[in-house]
């Protein structure tokens, strides 16, 4: 289909530039993102946005753009950092290669009334990340912003063409999404986005790309993996979603997986291998260790089970793209890498057999498309679960018993929280398991059991987080609850750690 009135955004190799295509459908507008040569097939664009990039522009192999063919468009252009910089050579300047780099904040000093710039305070922090700078200014260009030092870093070009030499797109880029708006509203008329095109156009790459191979997906019931699977049925490809119970689930979890897709009328197939991971990890008491034979286990009953795959569908998402490529410090996207990217995964893309639809997204636009596809929110709002799931709930060695108390545990406080309205307002919650004894009276009788940790946090992103504030009658409620129910607990802590230093998760 020929795009109109959409921003085509061209990608010179910045890790940022899908953070532009989102900014900007936040903003309410279509964004498609380009290879620079592929400027003569974006149909009919209502802006242009030139990303930055790694390269310096007198590289030999420097990305570049044919100019006479971006003109013609007669839309207005926005380049942000090398996309300045090799506007700037396009207007007859020159850009000063350097190998000082010139990264963080830096105030923002507004040059005459450019409209890039309405509602922009003065000396707002823009976001710097660049090493060489535009040197000489061609011809007919006007400085619309510097830095405090007077270096220009923000150029305009005949009223259409702008650039600007920092990242609006990030966060610490405080007004970033007003410069973005101020640049939007330059053009004629832009094609708003809308979740149910976007599902259109995701449906119909999927059927190009897949044709009558079959492919497999894993689910666990997360959201991600439960979106890829519900939207590889809705392209109407033949798939084969395969469940792996790693006997590590919460309560009545793998039963609750197979009822919500049974109401979503995706076939799954079940793998029970709850024995075979539990033995696996019998007396196994190291952290890393336990990981580590989760991890490999899951990967051999998976393949296992697949047998030999003409397609594999992952739910990677854009973060752990851009993590793994950088090499992610959260544990979380470092065991997805993990396992997005083992040899095995590695051999089928090499072979263009791994499909990852969701890629280019974020986790909240991940919600938006799975509520697109009918998914329902009780499904798509589920806390985030770990994929070695209880094991890292249960410091120490694992086994049916403790898992028992902790699934127990952990289904009255999640009942707790959902009965007084808190589940939707928390980022993740869970009870897990101390395995200390410590001495109480249950009856008449002295008791000598372990202790149950309450956690619940907010977080953005999982990097950092803060401990809830839960009203006390909902922990009242679950502590009673847990030492009337629960044999072998005779103590409930709640975790008042903040993330850092302490993790979500106990390993
Ligand atoms: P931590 O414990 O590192 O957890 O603060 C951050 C977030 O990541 C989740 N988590 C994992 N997710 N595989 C996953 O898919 C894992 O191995 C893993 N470990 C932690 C954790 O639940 C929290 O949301």
């Amino acid at each position: 289909m020929e795009e109109e009135n959409h921003v085509a955004v061209f990608d010179f190799g910045s890790q940022y530039t899908q953070l532009i295509v989102r900014r900007v459908r936040e903003l309410g507008f279509f964004a498609k993102l380009y290879e620079p040569d592929e400027i003569g097939e974006i149909g009919t664009p209502g802006a242009i946005i030139l990303s930055g990039g790694p390269k310096s522009t007198s590289d030999d192999d420097a990305p570049d753009i044919d100019f006479e063919a971006l003109k013609g468009y007669g839309v207005p252009v926005l380049g942000v950092c090398y996309g300045m910089q090799l506007l700037n050579i396009k207007f007859g300047g020159s850009v000063k290669a350097s190998n000082h780099r010139e990264y963080g904040g830096a105030a923002l000093h507004v040059q005459g009334d450019s409209p890039l710039y309405f509602g922009v305070t003065d000396k707002s922090q823009v976001w710097m990340s660049h090493s060489d700078t535009v040197e000489d200014l061609g011809e007919s260009v006007q400085v619309i912003a510097t830095n405090q030092k007077g270096t220009p870093v923000s150029l305009c070009w005949n009223e259409l063409f702008y650039g600007i030499q920092y990242h609006p797109e990030v966060t610490h880029s405080h007004e970033g999404n007003v410069i973005l708006r101020n640049f939007l509203g330059l053009a004629k008329q832009l094609q708003p986005f809308k979740i149910e095109d976007f599902k259109r156009d995701m449906i119909n790459g999927i059927r190009e790309r897949v044709g009558d191979r079959q492919v497999v997906c894993g689910v666990s019931g997360g959201v991600d993996s439960t979106v890829l699977a519900v939207l590889l049925q809705e392209a109407g490809v033949n798939v084969r979603a395969i469940f792996v119970d790693n006997g590590l689930l919460r309560k009545d979890e793998a039963r609750q997986v197979q009822e919500n897709f049974a109401r979503m009328n995706v076939p799954i197939e079940t793998v029970d291998a709850s024995a075979e991971f539990l033995a696996g990890l019998a007396g196994k008491d190291d952290p890393e260790e336990k990981r580590k034979i989760i991890g490999n286990l899951f990967i051999k009953v998976f393949w296992d089970s697949v047998g030999d795959a003409e397609m594999l569908a992952q739910g990677t998402l854009y973060p752990d793209v851009i993590e793994s490529a950088s090499n992610a410090k959260s544990k979380a996207s470092v065991i997805k890498t993990h396992h997005n990217r083992v040899p095995k995964i590695l051999e089928l893309q090499e072979q263009g057999k791994v499909l990852e639809p969701l890629a280019e997204l974020f986790k909240d636009e991940v919600r938006e498309l799975g509520a697109a596809l009918g998914i329902e929110p009780d499904i798509l709002n589920r806390h985030p679960f770990p994929g070695p799931g209880l094991a890292v709930r249960c410091p120490g060695a694992v086994d049916l018993e403790r898992l028992d108390i902790i699934r127990e545990c952990d289904a009255i406080f999640i009942g707790k929280l959902k009965e007084h309205g808190w589940y939707d307002k928390v980022w993740q919650a869970y009870a897990g398991l101390i395995p200390v004894k410590t001495v109480g009276v249950k009856g008449d009788e002295r008791s000598y059991e372990w202790a149950t940790n309450l956690r619940a946090v907010i977080s953005e992103d999982a990097m950092t987080a803060e401990w809830v504030d839960l009203p006390a009658q909902l922990l009242r409620e679950t502590s009673q609850d847990i030492l009337n129910q629960v044999s072998g607990i005779n103590r409930v802590l709640y975790d008042i750690s903040t993330k850092p230093p302490a993790s979500i998760e106990w390993e």
